[in-house]
């Protein structure tokens, strides 16, 4: 063990595959990112090719592995971290996937979602699984194809095929076809599982018309699931973590108990807080999930996710075309004092947790003569506080309720989280102190942590906990009636894109 210092964690993201190598402090050694197709058969439907998955996923592991100047056989444990509830079956004999991934964000399944409300099953899915009843979790997208590709659900039945979340797909071909299986916080996802006795559910599962024969065995987050085919990397290496890229980041953040939070700022944002071995339903629009379990004892989180969150600059730089690059959002933003009264509310798609509406399209209000796109832009900046602090203070209510207390600091990373314009303006917004950490990548860093410690590299959470360093941490220095008053007038806004 002594020279098998290093973790690789492979980090498998809805618009790239990146593998990082990190030392037992936690840090970086090397990194590689490869992007890879989105394909839109048609509006509302978003696909990815599982080869593709698989190839660059296994290109950036070698590649990061030769930047470390490292060999596999210096590598003590995997860590798979993903993109959740994108949807793949493949043949147990050839490996073939029966059909392209259904990623996260694909619609297609709403029809058999919005049958399922109006046969009143919201409260048994939520009671079983945590989640509300919505075409983004796996299991009606896994129906969908059982409903639309000839002779597919029988072929399950008979035990042909193998349905997996990403994490599953990729270990399938990590070890050869020798490991179908699954962690509990990426089964959690499924409305398959019931998340009290991280077990699949049977009558979930005829509901959804789904044969059992179909699913991968479930396995706390931390587990040596099996070793990688040695011809792939040089060596054999032992899977040791899986978790759910949310989680992940939510383990990398060493919140590890009842209370501590996170929120990760990328092209969209997820809030999650830990609500320890606690399955706590929210009153205020959030999820429950299942968090990483490094042990087989359930533990739980809430979540909460912005749609339009980074993305929101992108849309400056494309669709208003005020900045050519998302590097020089701060400083347009910079060169005036406040947003002037204009609020940007970015409901591209709708509007997720915790106002849940579908059909809520985007809405620039507050504009006067004085505007200028330096106040357009604080102000989409500023909006993707707005709704991380909707999120927050639903948390926190949900928190109270159980008899906890309200959040007292929020844990953040995330692309985003680099911009200290937008970190200062979310401390103000939350009265409390938003904390950025020495390394940012979390998610990835969650499961190399994950696979450390079933691997023996971390005896423990403590020393976890203890590797956790603050960079900087942003106070808020706005006067709370300041921060209410914007807040209600964000809430004034967000009311009229729904009305629009
Ligand atoms: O639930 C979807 C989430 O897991 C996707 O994360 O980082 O790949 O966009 P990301």
């Amino acid at each position: 063990m002594a020279d098998k210092q290093y973790l690789l964690a492979l980090d498998q993201g809805t618009s790239s595959s990146r593998s990082i190598v990190f030392d037992r402090q936690g840090q970086i050694v090397a990194m590689s990112q490869r992007e890879f197709r989105q394909i839109y058969p048609q509006p509302g439907w978003v696909e990815h090719d599982p080869k593709e998955i698989w190839d660059t996923q296994l290109a950036t592991a070698k590649d990061a592995l030769a930047k470390a100047g490292l060999t596999a056989q210096q590598i003590a444990s995997i860590g798979i971290t993903n993109q959740r509830e994108t949807t793949v079956v493949w043949n147990r004999r050839t490996g073939e996937p029966i059909h392209n991934a259904i990623v996260w964000q694909d619609r297609r399944a709403e029809p058999t979602c919005a049958s399922l409300r109006e046969q009143g099953l919201e409260a048994l899915f939520r009671e079983k699984t945590g989640l509300i009843i919505d075409a983004y979790f796996s299991g009606t997208k896994l129906k969908w194809i059982f409903d639309h590709v000839k002779g597919a659900r029988e072929a399950a039945a008979r035990g042909e095929l193998a349905f997996g979340t990403v994490d599953s797909w990729l270990m399938w071909h990590l070890t050869g076809g020798q490991v179908h299986a699954t962690d509990v916080s990426n089964a959690s996802r499924t409305l398959l599982l019931n998340v009290r006795s991280n077990t699949w559910d049977e009558e979930l599962l005829k509901i959804l018309d789904i044969p059992r024969e179909v699913l991968p065995a479930v396995y706390p987050s931390s587990h040596v699931y099996g070793q990688s085919r040695a011809e792939l990397l040089g060596a054999s290496v032992p899977i040791g973590g899986v978790a759910g890229d949310q989680q992940s980041a939510l383990f990398g953040q060493a919140c590890f108990q009842a209370g501590l939070a996170k929120n990760t700022y990328g092209t969209g944002c997820f809030m999650l807080m830990h609500t320890g071995a606690q399955f706590q339903t929210s009153t205020n629009g959030l999820i429950t999930t299942s968090a990483a379990q490094p042990t087989a004892q359930p533990e739980f989180a809430l979540e909460g996710s912005v749609f339009i969150g980074g993305a929101v600059v992108q849309w400056l730089r494309d669709g208003l075309r005020a900045i050519k690059g998302s590097g020089e959002v701060q400083n347009l933003a910079e060169t005036v004092p406040d947003s002037g009264g204009v609020m940007f509310v970015p409901a591209f798609t709708g509007l997720g947790a915790p106002y849940w509406n579908a059909d809520a399209r985007g809405a620039i209000v507050g504009l006067t003569r004085g505007s200028t796109v330096a106040h357009i832009a604080r102000a989409a900046l500023e909006s993707i506080a707005f709704q991380s602090a909707a999120l927050l203070s639903a948390m926190s209510r949900d928190a109270v309720a159980a008899g906890g207390s309200p959040v007292s600091e929020l844990r953040v990373d995330g692309g985003a989280c680099v911009n200290n314009l937008l970190m200062q303006f979310q401390a103000d917004l939350l009265g409390i102190p938003v904390v950025r950490p020495q390394v940012i990548e979390t998610t990835a860093l969650g499961a190399a942590y994950l696979a450390g410690l079933s691997s023996g590299v971390y005896a423990n959470l403590g020393e976890l906990a203890a590797q956790w360093k603050v960079e900087r941490r942003f106070h808020p220095t706005m006067p709370r009636d300041r921060a209410h008053e914007l807040m209600q007038r964000w809430e004034h806004a967000v009311r009229q894109t729904v009305a629009a």
